[in-house]
């Protein structure tokens, strides 16, 4: 391999000696790849991608999601997280694209809202604030095979509900007529194979607010224990950014969340989220 992999714990990989602008060899991409489904998520340091390099490695993944949430992203292909508007001056906490963030601080997998949901997320840090800010990692393949083989029956088979809208009443962020607050529920299985590895993982997260056929007082208690399992202090990586880092993750099998910061400091972080090719899989 030309790089070198350096786990993290208690999951995770920290990628050494590539610096993806000056280009990266076919081989070295695949290994990459790899790397990252095996590893869930990855840490390369000093990358510094400017938008148009960033776009470009996230679009040897396949074809990246459009529809930005900030207009002022600098390439449609390019999700602009930021805190700051055109102005320079400090968004206001009421301000849409602040609202859009909020909901990211509770544990999800990137656009499982769609039917066939993102595959990989690429995610850059260009400005941090001095504390928090740090995104938490944990994987749903790990939280599997954590369940007991009695769990594992009871729960296989089930139908998750993607349900945004009352995902950001959870989290405290609605704008009345917000197209992208007032999506439908989007069915995936609870269970699910992975399209490379093969391996069964569950696919659960703050933004499944029901299992179908089940009343919420039935289905509550089931995701309050899967997310409990996945999310197991022992089991969650915690990634500090340092500017011009660039964080890779496979959301097939891995939750993320962000952690909250104060808004006094710029927060800008750059991400091209890659989409899908199939529906999700029962395992
Ligand atoms: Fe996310």
């Amino acid at each position: 391999m030309g790089f070198e992999v350096r786990p993290l714990a208690p999951i995770g990989a920290e990628i050494c000696g590539l610096a993806l602008g000056r280009g990266l060899a076919d081989a070295d991409f695949e290994d990459l790849r790899r790397t990252i489904v095996e590893h869930g998520v990855v840490v390369l340091h000093d990358q510094h991608l400017t938008p148009a390099q960033h776009v470009a490695l996230g679009r040897r993944f396949g074809e990246p999601e459009r529809g930005a949430f900030n207009e002022d992203t600098p390439d449609p292909e390019l999700i602009l997280l930021t805190n700051r508007g055109r102005d320079g001056q400090i968004l206001p906490a009421d301000d849409v694209r602040m609202r859009l963030v909020n909901i990211n601080e509770g544990w999800h997998t990137d656009s499982s809202f769609r039917p066939i949901p993102a595959t990989f997320s690429l995610f850059a840090a260009v400005v941090v604030p001095p504390v928090g800010g740090d995104t938490f990692f944990a994987s749903l393949r790990v939280a599997w095979e954590a369940l007991t083989p009695t769990e594992q029956d009871s729960v296989r088979g089930l139908v998750g509900l993607h349900d945004y809208k009352k995902a950001f009443l959870r989290f405290g962020s609605t704008v009345p007529g917000n197209p992208i607050f007032d999506l439908p529920v989007v069915r995936h299985p609870l269970v699910r194979r992975h399209p490379e590895s093969g391996e069964t993982t569950l696919y659960t997260s703050e933004h499944v607010m029901g299992i179908e056929g089940m009343t919420d007082d039935e289905a509550r208690p089931i995701l309050e224990r899967l997310l409990r399992v996945a999310i197991a202090p022992e089991r969650v990586y915690r990634h500090t950014f340092r500017v011009g880092d660039l964080v890779i993750w496979d959301n097939r099998h891995m939750i993320h969340r962000a952690q909250g910061f104060d808004q006094e400091h710029v927060r800008v972080m750059h991400h091209v989220r890659i989409a899908g090719t199939e529906p999700v899989v029962a395992a």
